[in-house]
């Protein structure tokens, strides 16, 4: 017999043929396969993770809406499969949102928020949507009742495996109870054997959460056990968003924060964008950065006397308030020592300011302090490089337009 590989290496053209049997794969289809990744492995770990996702969201939501959190969990034996079943009292979900919330994976309002949450992916409750379908056949049963409104929306949803949106199969409006908050009821594949997992997370979940109500109910109970909320329990302070550290960010990740930066220059970029990045750091990092690709660390060919880059008058319009006399004699003596040496460096620039500046405070009362010894540097740095960085500059340019485009 033949095997199809032999087959397939005889004709030409066998990248075409293996191209016919490639395609982009949902990543519904992916976790449908997968499901291992997302904490659903065995039926007694589901039904474990399946709370979890759903009590974790119900924190958020009542947390991220101020609303103190009342929970209710229940699980039911329902034919072959277990039934879920969990409430809160937080803000709702509104018509438009719910269904792809429950019917399609990485859909959240977390992954873009670096701000500590439970959620983040955006996969948690729509891969417990998906493993009970999977196992049950039987689709999410959501009801959902925003804040301020009068009647509750009915959904039953699968996900779409294909295309990875949510197909609804029942939308309607109904009454219930609660005024505001959303419930989610899930059949699945399950057992009871991680009950005491089960047990031990709601009621550690309520300790460490004292200003949560929880009420949990499954199978075999007399009563249902209730964390009830701790005396004058207050809802915890609302989280900051943190912004990256400098040394914790990746090239690519840094290039898609320059897109999406408001900020117009690159220190205002730095100090905004990051933690622990103030002017200085800025400015050092810009240096650094300028050291390194004008070659700040070399030395240069000072223009010549007379040619268009004139450092005197770049220094003396650098310099302000110290008198027009005091302003020249120090100009004159920065330019001349610069046009002294045949090659200059930034650092060397940085003494001969420094020089010409003790000299000027020598000579009379004023004094050249850091800032306008800082500014003198710039300005006879600038004349010293113009030529070149002018090159650099349009050079820079001409290649972020080109990228632009
Ligand atoms: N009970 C709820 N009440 C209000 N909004 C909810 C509720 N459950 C989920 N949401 C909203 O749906 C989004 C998606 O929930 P999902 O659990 O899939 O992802 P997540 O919580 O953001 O991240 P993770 O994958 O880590 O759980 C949440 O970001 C939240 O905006
Ligand atoms: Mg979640």
């Amino acid at each position: 017999m033949t095997s199809y590989q032999s087959q397939l290496g005889e004709g030409e053209g066998i990248a075409e043929e293996l191209a016919e049997s490639q395609r982009a794969i949902s990543i519904a289809e992916f976790f449908e396969k997968n499901k291992h990744m997302l904490g659903f492995d065995s039926e007694a770990r589901a039904l474990v993770t399946a709370v979890k996702e759903a009590v974790d969201n119900a924190l958020d939501a009542c947390e991220e809406a101020g609303i103190l959190p009342d929970i209710y969990v229940e699980i039911q034996e329902s034919g072959d499969y277990y039934k879920l079943v969990v409430e809160d009292n937080g803000p709702g979900i509104t018509k438009e949102q719910a269904p792809k919330i429950f019917g399609k994976l990485l859909y959240g309002s977390r992954f873009h928020a670096r701000e500590q949450n439970r959620g983040q992916q955006g996969i948690g409750i729509s891969a417990a949507v998906l493993y009970s379908q999977l196992t049950s056949g039987k689709p999410a049963k959501i009801t959902s009742r925003p804040k301020g409104q009068d009647e509750a929306q009915y959904f039953e949803l699968i996900v779409d495996t294909d295309t990875n949106e949510p197909e609804i199969s029942v939308d309607e409006t109904t009454t219930w109870e609660r005024p505001h908050g959303t419930r989610i009821e899930l059949e699945m594949e399950a057992n009871m054997r991680a009950r005491s997992t089960l047990r031990d997370y709601i009621q550690d979940t309520a300790v460490v959460n004292p200003h949560a109500r929880i009420e949990f109910d499954e199978p075999g109970l007399d009563e249902s056990l209730k964390f009830e909320r701790a005396e004058r329990a207050e809802l915890p302070d609302e989280t900051e968003e943190i912004r990256p550290h400098p040394h914790g960010v990746e090239l690519g990740t840094l290039l898609k924060m320059l897109e999406a930066t408001d900020s117009y220059s690159v220190s205002g970029f730095m100090q905004e964008e990051f933690t622990r990045v103030g002017g200085k750091t800025a400015d050092s990092v810009i240096a650094n950065f300028n050291d390194r690709h004008y070659g700040r660390g070399m030395a240069w060919q000072p223009p010549k006397v007379g040619e268009d880059a004139d450092i005197e008058a770049a220094v003396e319009d650098a310099v302000a308030n110290k008198g027009a006399e005091t302003t020249a004699t120090f100009a004159a003596a920065v330019s001349d020592a610069i046009h002294d040496r045949d090659r200059v460096a930034y650092h060397e620039v940085e003494a001969i300011v420094d020089d010409a500046a003790e000299d000027a405070e020598a000579d009379g009362d004023t004094t050249f302090g850091s800032t306008v010894r800082e500014n003198a540097v710039d300005a006879a740095w600038g004349a010293v490089t113009a030529d070149l960085t002018g090159d650099l500059y349009a050079l820079v340019d001409d290649v972020t337009t080109k990228r632009k485009e």
